[in-house]
């Protein structure tokens, strides 16, 4: 699965957000060291911080199918359409769990750019066990 095809993927499970309350839509795509797809979206709640995030769901729909390691994830947000959404921290953090050294975060932002990031540029120093 390329880039490209990530990118479409969230675009596309975007639609399946459950956002009445911000009206913000997040999609997220990711293949796993298998080469297999799992995508998630964000699901709010009546009692706000019980909403979950789009990565969130994709991550556990990873691990609940045997995966183990993210190659790369696409995330799509915004309110009307797609505009730049960066991960926020909480996703930074469960990313970097299950991140490499080479592992792309893709942000897609308007007129259907997207830029690849690595962990390290988004979560620098990030707290690991040791
Ligand atoms: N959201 C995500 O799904 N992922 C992020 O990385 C940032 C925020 C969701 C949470 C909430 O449902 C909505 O976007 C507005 O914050």
């Amino acid at each position: 699965m390329n880039d490209e095809q990530l990118v479409e993927e969230a675009t596309r499970i975007r639609e399946r957000a459950y956002s009445r309350y911000s009206g913000y839509s997040v999609g997220a795509a990711l293949v796993d060291e298998r080469g297999n797809l799992h995508v998630g979206c964000n699901v709010e709640n009546a009692a706000y911080p019980q909403g979950s995030c789009a990565e969130t769901g994709a991550i556990a729909a990873m691990i609940a199918s045997g995966g183990s390691r993210i190659v790369a994830i696409a995330i799509a947000g915004g309110s009307d359409r797609i505009t730049t959404c960066s991960p926020c921290g909480g996703c930074r953090q469960r990313i970097s769990e299950f991140a490499d050294e080479d592992t792309r975060i893709i942000i897609i932002g308007d007129d259907d750019e997207w830029h690849s990031y690595g962990i390290d540029e988004l979560l620098p120093h990030s707290f690991k066990l040791s």
